[in-house]
């Protein structure tokens, strides 16, 4: 029987899993530097954590199945929703504001291509109990940290605030869920659909005007100033409009400079409720977002008290992508220190009790398990880039000695077996 992984998942090998975590590492540290810290959440949850507020994308989405206890349980599509539920459960009293992150997998059942999967993993963050528009900042300059941490220089920042078109909805008097339908394909950048689902909902013409010349606004701070003129007499979008202001400037101050002010973000999530950012990567193609978040509004939906969360999470796969194609890879270092070759069965065990003991004194140490003969011993160890053999004969081994080859220059020396650890780390292994 020919068995094939499921389709949009993948198999991850040796070099790909060393980037990985390579990556993993380097946002886990900047992240820390900004006292977040780690959380894990079940990969599956009840499926009405994610029916309630995560959008109709989302539920086409799901991966859901009944357990033999016959309940409705979903594969999860994100982690907001998750940690939202695991504050209410565990962390209601604790003194606020929590910073988390989290770093696991996500499935979406959605059409496999190039930087879109149906598992895929996710590291990102969640700030309960802040204030905005500091907390939003503080997350938004996070995020270019530990992009320019990586190496990555090409990305550009989206800053938007869904507030100020959902300020101009409502003052049309148009319904919560014409409003979802509207976000939903404004977060599609179609123009032309927009037009057609405002007429649809017989928007009337002034409003539409607005809202058609919003979408398409981005740019540097300059621009806010156009968007003033254009929302003017609207109280709860320039409300939204000065929040996002306030935002910039903050941003700036934690020494952020170089993102786009851009009116047409929406997210593809429901529970957004003011400032929302992507980051995009244009060199990736279709699949250019590597990261969104922003303020949302789950917590008191879930049941919780009211209180201002703020988040985002950026899309590891893509992520590493990235990396690749910079060619900003930290050179690789060697899977194996030091080869420690029996040359007889007779000395087999005290080779197995050497190896040990390197590996306890942290020393990348492989042994031959397999009863070679030392030259194929040593050609296996000169295969894998080893720095050094230890080579376990009979002779030495009535001395307490080993003799250890320098596999770059070839030259060989006798030392005492306790004294090898030492001599390995001083070396720099
Ligand atoms: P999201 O934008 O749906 O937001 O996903 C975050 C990132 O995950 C995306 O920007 C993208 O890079 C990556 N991503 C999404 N779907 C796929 C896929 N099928 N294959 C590969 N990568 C993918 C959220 O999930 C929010 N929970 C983020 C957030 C945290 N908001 C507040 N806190």
């Amino acid at each position: 029987m020919d068995i094939q992984r499921p389709r949009g998942t993948r198999d991850f090998l040796f070099d790909e899993m060393r980037l990985r975590k390579q990556v993993e590492n380097t946002l886990r540290r900047i992240f820390e530097a900004y006292c977040y810290q780690e959380i894990k959440t079940p990969l599956f949850e009840d499926l009405a954590l994610f029916t309630m507020k995560s959008g109709d994308g989302i539920m086409e989405q799901i991966y859901h199945f009944q357990d033999k206890g016959g309940r409705d349980l979903a594969l999860r599509p994100e982690l907001t929703a998750p940690v939202a539920r695991l504050y209410i459960n565990e962390l209601q009293k604790k003194s606020k504001p929590i910073k988390m992150y989290y770093y696991g997998s996500c499935f979406r059942y959605e059409r496999p291509q190039k930087g879109r999967w149906r598992q895929f993993w996710q590291l990102g963050c969640e700030l309960i109990g802040g204030k905005s528009p500091e907390s939003e900042a503080e997350i938004i300059a996070m995020a270019a940290h530990c992009l320019e941490e990586l190496g990555l220089e090409d990305f550009e920042i989206h800053i938007g605030n869904l507030g100020i078109i959902r300020g101009i909805l409502d003052e049309a008097d148009v319904s919560k869920e014409e409003q979802d339908k509207i976000m939903a394909i404004v977060d599609k950048g179609e123009v032309e659909e927009l037009k057609a689902i405002l007429k649809e909902f017989k928007i009337d013409s002034n409003t539409n005007n607005i809202l058609i010349k919003l979408v398409d606004m981005n740019g540097n701070r300059e621009i806010i100033k156009k968007v003033y003129e254009l929302i003017n007499h609207n109280k709860s979008a320039s409300k939204a409009l000065k929040e996002l202001e306030e935002l910039l400037k903050i941003l700036e101050a934690f020494g952020f400079m170089k993102y786009t002010v851009n009116l047409g973000i929406a997210r593809g999530l429901d529970y957004y409720s003011g400032a929302v950012f992507e980051i995009y990567v244009h060199s990736l193609g279709a699949q250019k977002q590597i990261s969104g978040g922003g303020t949302y509004n789950l917590i008191e939906l879930f049941g919780g008290e009211k209180v201002e969360s703020t988040g985002f999470a950026f899309g590891f796969d893509r992520l590493v992508e990235c990396v690749k194609r910079c060619g900003i890879e930290k050179p690789q270092t060697s899977m194996v220190d030091v080869f420690v070759a029996p040359i007889s069965a007779d000395v087999k065990l005290k080779a197995f009790e050497i190896a040990q003991m390197l590996r306890k004194d942290g020393i990348k140490t492989d042994v031959d398990l397999m009863g070679r003969k030392l030259k194929k011993i040593l050609a296996q160890a000169d295969n894998l880039g080893v720095s050094y053999v230890i080579v376990v004969g009979e002779r030495d081994l009535k001395e307490g000695k080993i003799t250890l080859k320098n596999m770059d220059s070839g030259l060989q020396e006798l030392m005492e077996i306790n004294k090898v650890s030492d001599y390995l780390k001083e070396i720099g292994i």
